[in-house]
């Protein structure tokens, strides 16, 4: 899926390498691959945060990609839809992304300025709450991000 971050923008290029080490790291917690007529197009992976809370864990969301040859047909939807109704369903008390607050918003997703990253600016920093609280502070991302940079 390496091609599907080869357009962007603001990919650095390293998340086929982050989502070999979620998996090799045991962090990876879902993973979820989108196909169009038999043909494997999309994935989306979500890890174990450290927060946890009474009312259950939180969770990441990324990275996610879709090839660009099959964008703009709701691959990209269809796994986040899934990924975080699963979540949901088995108990997850949130989920937290770092991405576009335009692609992120129509799920649910929003920034309340009280999560941090570094100095990503905040809107960026987005969660979304299925149970209790909505989380504060900074966010401890699982080690395969730190392939990042
Ligand atoms: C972002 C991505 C996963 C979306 O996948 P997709 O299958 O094209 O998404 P869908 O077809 O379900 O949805 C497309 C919608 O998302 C919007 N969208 C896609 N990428 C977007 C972005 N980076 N920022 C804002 N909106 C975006 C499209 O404009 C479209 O909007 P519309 O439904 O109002 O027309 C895909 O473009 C991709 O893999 N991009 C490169 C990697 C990347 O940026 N990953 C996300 C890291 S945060």
């Amino acid at each position: 899926m390496d091609g599907a971050f080869a357009s962007s923008s603001h990919a650095n290029h390293t998340e086929a390498a982050i989502v070999r080490a979620l998996r090799a790291s045991g962090d990876m917690t879902l993973s979820l691959v989108a196909e169009i007529a038999g043909t494997v197009v999309g994935h989306i992976a979500f890890f174990a945060g450290r927060h946890r809370c009474a009312h259950g864990d939180w969770f990441g969301l990324g990275p996610l990609a879709v090839d660009p040859v099959y964008q703009g047909q709701g691959a990209g939807s269809a796994l986040v839809s899934h990924g975080l109704a699963d979540l949901h369903t088995n108990g997850a008390a949130g989920c937290v992304v770092l991405g576009d607050p335009r692609f992120y918003g129509r799920f649910g997703f929003m920034s309340d300025g009280a999560l941090r990253y570094g100095d990503l600016p905040t809107r960026y920093i987005q969660r979304i709450v299925f149970a209790g609280g909505a989380p504060s502070g900074e966010i401890h991302y699982a080690p395969a991000f730190d392939l990042a940079g």
